[in-house]
């Protein structure tokens, strides 16, 4: 057997985490954990555009620029999320009264200076996020509404131009859905790259279950592959209560069947081409942070760390993965 991984900063691939700036801020543990395992950062919240543009007139750098800081100092990438979404908008912007070419400049605006706010320094982006709606249809947001379904392939183009060496993505969920979803986005994606639209890559978000078949997970996986652009796991976790049960109590059982979904999941990203696994990122770190105990007010333990920062069973099924 090759030898045990000293941390996830040793994968063949960037491993990374989502990360919650005040908690980095302010939790020791925390920032010594993100430190020890993880070569990529993701703000779980901080590069939102709620965030960073709160009015039309104001953008608040403090909690992205410490993480770019943050970054620099412990040797890590920083990947962005994400530019263009329909959640997470300042009212101004749910509120904007103008005609599309309003909208454009408000679109353009937003991303020529939050794409070079960070340039240089923030190595990709998420540029658009969730477009596709779950029956495969463009989700009818504000950008669709008022800027058309080419919204999309604009903010391609104008992220290019503020940053022209960031790895730009489509970021979505679902692809281990099933194929109605995963159909749609890869021929989304890979019209836009036909169209010489600059994407370079394709965020699986993967907030899965321990009740996700193993065929639907490779599938989601490989059939990103198959467009040939970089791939990026960018959101993992797996969920133990996908019914949502309002008492349940951890166990050897959820433990091992947790274990072996991350051990897939892992195996199958490790298998792609080199050139193309831009690298996995688990949605924050330890049980205690991960968002889906307060998204289904139940109990959880979806992420690799428990809430004492102890590695948990999952993270030695992503070791046995690597190895
Ligand atoms: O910081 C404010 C605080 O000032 C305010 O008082 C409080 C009251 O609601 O809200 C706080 O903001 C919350 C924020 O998380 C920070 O904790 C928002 O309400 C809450 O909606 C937000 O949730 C985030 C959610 O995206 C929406 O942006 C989750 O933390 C985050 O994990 C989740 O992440 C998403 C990805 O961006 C996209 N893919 C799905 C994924 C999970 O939903």
């Amino acid at each position: 057997l090759p030898p045990a991984l000293g941390s996830l900063r040793e994968a063949a691939f960037p491993f990374g985490a989502a990360v919650n700036v005040t908690l980095l801020r302010a939790n020791a543990g925390y920032q010594g954990v993100v430190t020890r395992e993880y070569r990529s950062v993701t703000g779980e919240n901080a590069m939102k555009f709620r965030s960073l543009h709160p009015d039309a007139a104001t953008y608040t750098w403090a909690d992205a620029d410490y993480l770019v800081q943050y970054a620099r100092q412990s040797n890590s990438r920083v990947h962005g999320h994400t530019l263009i979404w329909h959640q997470s908008l300042p009212a101004w912007v749910t509120g904007f009264q103008g005609d599309s070419a309003a909208w454009e400049n408000l679109m353009r605006t937003h991303i020529q200076t939050v794409v070079g706010h960070f340039r240089g320094q923030v190595a990709s982006w998420d540029v658009v996020n969730e477009a596709v709606a779950e029956d495969g249809t463009l989700r009818p947001s504000v950008w669709r509404q008022h800027l058309g379904p080419d919204y999309i392939a604009r903010a391609f183009q104008y992220a290019r131009q503020a940053d022209p060496d960031a790895r730009l993505f489509y970021n979505d969920y679902g692809h281990e859905y099933g194929p109605t979803k995963r159909t749609a986005i890869l021929s989304l994606v890979n019209g836009l790259k036909a169209r010489g639209i600059p994407i370079d890559g394709i965020g699986l978000q993967m907030h899965t279950n321990i009740n996700r078949s193993d065929a639907n997970l490779a599938a989601a996986i490989n059939t990103a592959a198959q467009t040939g652009l970089l791939v990026h796991i960018s959101e993992l976790d797996v969920a133990v209560n996908p019914s949502n049960l309002a008492t349940l109590t951890w166990s050897d059982a959820l433990a091992s069947a947790q274990k072996a979904k991350y051990k897939l999941i892992v195996q199958t990203y490790n298998a792609l081409p080199a050139a193309q696994r831009f690298g996995i990122t688990t949605w924050n770190v330890s049980d205690a942070d991960s968002w889906v105990r307060g998204y289904c007010s139940c109990p959880d333990w979806p992420l690799p760390f428990d809430a004492s920062y102890q590695k948990k069973p999952a993270y030695d099924g992503i070791v046995e993965a690597l190895n």
